[in-house]
């Protein structure tokens, strides 16, 4: 129950030991298919442009970003959190211009903020984090940050590694021009193929660079003859990833996408109230609450990480610690995908709860269960 990876669905373990095929082979190729149509559908978007990148998130981060943002670009990016500062990082290595939309860690993006900032710097590219894993807040109103966007004819991507499966996200409708996420947080499967979506507006901007990206690997319009019409050999695809993501696809769309994103809320909807009833409080404001990354505020006097040690030596149970410059004031406690079930917020009041008493801490774990079963209707 950290940051990720989440419990990956045994259904997804077993469609990982399923023999390889080449990654041209008919039937492979029908997999791809089947993969792309279901990535659409958890997107929430028709964009042809829609594949798993072969590597981890920030493997589809840079693609997103290395190939969008060409030498003398400017692309606007947030400092509210821990991979705004990445996308500043791979904007650079694609020479680009970065300038920056301030909001303090555990806040997100107030849209006068990014509007100015629009005005002052007339960005190429706005990149903004939708579910920031490092502070817990969701970013709310993205129609109408996509619509400054818009409004000054630059492109927007979203980071969705933490929300995509899990909480409510609208590609097309919202104005997203391209999204990437990682299948290890809401998607539950290992890292290894990560969903990447552009409409044809980013599209276009990409394949009329006047310079190739400066990743060869991740070079959107090499990688168009692997995924796109022709089917062509780029590189040889992780195909125990590709079969892996494909299930834990098709179990998002046997549950439906807008009832796992109420799971996802129920489920940590629970949680919430259980480690605030227990005495605890959470670090973001209830508006922009992320249910699959929840950032538990450490109570004073209490050391953190011996806290996450605690958890993990009595009860084989993960959390993690805040980062930058939240590191000692969170838990960062993740309630995703095949984790985000009843049991295991019982088992993390029951761990949690336990390692405070054992520093002192005047917490009521009795308080916390009895909230968490009114959540849950129990
Ligand atoms: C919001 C966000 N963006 C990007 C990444 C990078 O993904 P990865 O670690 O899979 O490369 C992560 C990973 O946790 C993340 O949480």
């Amino acid at each position: 129950m950290g940051p990720g990876p989440s419990d990956v669905h045994p259904r997804v373990l077993r469609a990982m030991s399923t023999p390889l095929v080449g990654h041209l082979d008919p039937s492979f190729i029908d997999i791809m298919n089947e993969v792309q149509e279901l990535m659409r559908y958890t997107f929430r978007t028709d964009n042809k442009w829609t594949i798993p990148v072969s590597g981890t998130g920030s493997a589809s981060m840079e693609a997103a970003i290395g190939n969008l943002v060409e030498p003398g670009d400017t692309m606007l990016v947030p400092t509210n959190g821990y991979f705004g500062g990445r996308m500043e990082s791979m904007a650079e290595r694609a020479g680009g211009e970065v300038v920056h939309v301030d909001a303090p860690w555990g806040e997100p993006l107030d849209p006068a903020d990014v509007q100015d900032a629009f005005d002052e710097h007339q960005p190429d590219v706005f990149g903004f984090v939708h579910a920031e894993t490092s502070t817990g807040v969701k970013q709310p109103g993205v129609p109408e940050l996509t619509s400054i966007a818009h409004d000054h004819d630059a492109l927007v991507v979203a980071d969705t590694v933490t929300s995509l499966g899990g909480v409510e996200l609208e590609v097309d409708d919202w104005g997203i021009d391209v999204a990437y996420s990682g299948p290890q947080k809401c998607l539950s499967c290992p890292p290894g193929a990560s969903p990447l979506t552009l409409n044809d507006r980013a599209m276009d901007k990409v394949l009329s660079r006047e310079e190739p990206p400066r990743s060869w690997y991740l070079d959107l319009s090499l990688l168009e003859g692997y995924w796109g019409d022709d089917r062509s050999y780029h590189h040889t695809a992780p195909i125990t990833n590709v079969y892996a993501i494909r299930e834990a696809l098709r179990l998002v769309a046997e549950e439906g996408i807008e009832e796992r994103w109420a799971r996802h809320r129920r489920v940590a909807g629970a949680l919430k109230a259980g480690v605030e009833a227990m005495g605890l409080g959470l670090n973001p404001e209830d508006e922009y609450w992320l249910p699959s990354l929840n950032a538990v505020l450490v109570p004073d006097g209490v050391d953190a990480g011996a806290a996450i040690d605690y958890v993990l030596d009595h009860y084989d149970l993960e959390i993690a610690g805040g980062l930058g410059a939240l590191a000692g004031d969170i838990f960062r406690v993740g309630c995703m995908g095949h984790s985000a079930r009843p049991e295991n917020v019982s088992f993390l009041l029951t761990a949690l709860g336990e390692a405070l008493e054992a520093q002192g801490a005047d917490v009521d774990p009795e308080a916390g269960f009895a909230a968490m079963r009114e959540q849950l209707g129990q």
